[in-house]
């Protein structure tokens, strides 16, 4: 075991797939993939088309596959429609699946329930008679902030059954983000617990959806539905709230699923972009399904008995596409954990594959690289000291994974003998891009390898021209993909002007780096706004800024990230006060006040690390703030880059203390 994590290593061996990873597999060796990705090249709506009808049932058959007149605001199947809950359901009623477990939920103190596809569906239809009986139909709008448990897929389900659109909310982000989305989406329905259990605490989640709702606009909401987990105290208001389970007693357990058109919204996810205001990444049904359930065969090589295991939480897209949607198209038996990874103890995610005999693990490095660290300090808590044969498959997802954490990984989760997917997607692509395929592609280290078939890829300059291989640039998608982003809800224009800028020959611009080693697999590179990437979760830089400017005693401020070896990169926040920078105790609790006070505007989990004051900011004579230099401040280093476009560059100077 390496016990120099931080270190940077550089892996030069490739891990090609033994023959029993090709055996059997959905795609079975490099082979079948080039064949496939030929198939797409050479006709490409004939390719989607077969992957169409194939892989999702139709109430009514699409004859128009990409349409794209109306560029950058493409449709796909435009005239078929269907339901996407019946896909992920009904389909398993007679498939042979109906009494196979759809899901294990495994509660925060560890107490096991099981549902069967069968159950589930039943489950589904009696929630979605339940706000069917509310008066919410196809096209309304219905916040869901719930934890991670069985109910809150029900839900999302019960919603797609019924064509009105969801849009989850992370349990992490505070009352004042809910009431933003809650505005911004035009939610009349709030879908809620009484409160979340995590790390054996109940956090409180009513409470955050009565003071959003308290606020200015928060009167569009009509009801909120609460589901009881946690038996804790609640306020009530008798028009408005209804306990779930009061709502689904009595109701039938069938319900009519309504048929949709093919780009009907199945979901809007708000995700952090480079401006202060989270956009509402807008899904359409059938493309976003037909790509979460094909990926999920794909790049999980899904067999009939595989246990399943994606840690991700149903608040950002991971949780959608391989928990609510794709996993279940797909009739696996999932794992669905309400708790987190380090109670009791560290060794609790092992534990719980070693349990569920879990086949394939799905997780970010950031929590792998926390559980390294934990492994270091208490060999108790060692993957070694569980039994994992059971896994198969293990992927990652989120961040660039370090070659050490890779490593790590391989050799002591899947003991030298499961496969890596590193999968590169964002909330806007609904699902993988690039990625390995278990039985075909030959794996590197903290490369995600290549773009999955249907899928042009590339690295660009400014003007939207290929870069030479092994130089850096933009990460673009050069042709539509079925399951990208439709708008940006609400604002055309933030869609055109973020991912197609005028330059770039049409491609959609990702916002990352990347570049191509010589057998043109993809290195992603981070970042190229100030979205940062905390323990996994895409936070805006700006977004945090707006919230620390919006505090009385902060003039200005700047937040960067720093690397860092267990969450990706931590938050720093430079901070320019309206009074004299203060020092020692006084400083330590205004530092406290701002981080309470982000924990309150943004979420918990926007919280600064550091936080340092000065008296004014590195700006341009033009006024921009010079972010690359705090970055380096940010780091500890020592400032060697040119400063002369400064407006004082002794400003520099003045950060030194970090509280
Ligand atoms: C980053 C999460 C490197 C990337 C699914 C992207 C990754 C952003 C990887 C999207 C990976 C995601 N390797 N970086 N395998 N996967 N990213 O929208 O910067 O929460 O743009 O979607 O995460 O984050 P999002």
């Amino acid at each position: 075991m390496s016990s120099t994590i931080d270190s940077i290593l550089v892996e030069h061996r490739v891990f090609s797939p033994s023959a029993k990873a090709v055996a059997g597999a959905t795609v079975a060796g490099m082979e079948s993939y080039k064949a496939l990705c030929a198939e797409a090249e050479q006709d490409f709506n004939g390719f989607w088309t077969r992957m169409a009808n194939e892989h999702l049932v139709w109430r009514k058959p699409f004859t128009k596959v990409l349409d794209e007149s109306e560029a950058p605001f493409y449709t796909w199947f435009d005239d078929g429609e269907l339901n996407v809950s019946e896909n992920c359901l009904d389909v398993h009623l007679t498939n042979g699946n109906a009494d196979k477990t759809a899901l294990i939920f495994e509660a925060d103190d560890g107490s096991v329930d099981k549902v069967t596809y069968r159950q589930l569906h039943a489950r589904v239809c009696r929630i979605a008679n339940g706000i069917k009986s509310l008066g919410y139909k196809k096209g309304d709008r219905a916040i869901i902030y719930l934890p991670m448990s069985i109910e809150a897929i029900a839900c999302m389900q019960a919603c797609a059954r019924l064509g009105v659109i969801h849009s989850v909310v992370f349990g992490g982000f505070s009352a004042k983000s809910l009431h933003q989305r809650i505005v911004d989406v035009g939610a009349k329905l709030v879908i809620t617990a009484d409160a979340q259990l995590r790390g054996g605490r109940a956090i409180a989640l009513k409470s955050a959806v009565d003071e959003a709702l308290a606020d200015e606009g928060g009167d569009i909401v009509q009801h909120v539905i609460v589901y009881k987990r946690a038996g804790s105290e609640v306020n009530w208001s008798g028009s408005r709230d209804v306990w779930l389970h009061e709502l689904e007693d009595g109701q039938p357990d069938s319900c009519e699923a309504v048929a949709v058109e093919a780009e009907h919204p199945l979901f809007i996810l708000y995700t952090s972009g480079s401006t202060g205001k989270p956009k509402g990444v807008q899904h359409a049904s059938a493309g976003y399904l037909l790509w979460a359930s094909l990926t999920t065969k794909w790049v999980f090589d899904v067999r009939p008995d595989d246990i399943f295991w994606c840690t991700a939480d149903v608040g950002w897209v991971t949780g959608h596409s391989y928990i609510a949607y794709g996993t279940l198209a797909a009739g696996l038996t999932q794992i669905i954990f309400e708790g987190i990874p380090t109670y009791p103890h560290a060794g609790r995610f092992w534990e719980m594959i070693q349990r569920h005999k879990v086949s394939i693990f799905y997780t970010a490095p950031t929590a792998i690289r926390s559980l390294i660290k934990a492994a270091q300090a208490d060999p108790d808590t060692h993957p070694q000291r569980y039994d994992l044969s059971s896994l198969r498959l293990l992927g990652s997802v989120g961040e660039p994974i370090n070659p050490e954490a890779w490593i790590w990984y391989y050799q002591n989760v899947g003991q030298g003998r499961c496969p890596i997917v590193d999968t590169w997607w964002q909330t806007e692509t609904g699902g993988h891009i690039l990625s390995p395929l278990p039985g075909a592609t030959p794996l590197k280290p903290g490369s995600c390898t290549l773009p999955l078939p249907g899928i042009i890829t590339g690295v660009v300059d400014e003007a939207g021209n290929d870069v030479p291989q092994g130089r850096g640039g933009f990460l673009v998608i050069k042709r539509p993909w079925p399951a990208m982003i439709r708008t940006v809800w609400g604002d055309e224009e933030r869609y055109k002007s973020s991912y197609f800028p005028t330059d770039l020959k049409g491609y959609y611009l990702a916002g990352d780096n990347a570049q191509r080693d010589a057998d043109g697999y993809y290195w992603i590179m981070g970042r190229t706004d100030d979205v940062l990437s905390v323990s996994g979760h895409r936070l805006g830089g700006t977004e945090i800024e707006s919230a620390l400017v919006a505090h009385e005693k902060v003039a200005e401020a700047a937040v960067v990230g720093r690397p860092d070896a267990t969450t990706g990169e931590a938050i720093v926040a430079f901070i320019m006060l309206k009074d004299p920078v203060p020092d020692g105790v006084q400083a330590d609790a205004l530092a406290k006040e701002l981080r309470d006070w982000v924990a309150k505007e943004v979420g918990a989990i926007a919280k600064p690390r550091d936080i340092r004051f000065g008296n004014n900011l590195p700006k341009t004579r033009s006024g921009k703030i010079l972010r690359r230099l705090l970055r380096v401040v940010a780091e500890g280093k020592e400032v060697t880059q040119d400063v002369s476009t400064l407006e004082n560059p002794d400003v520099l100077k003045q950060f030194t203390g970090v509280y």
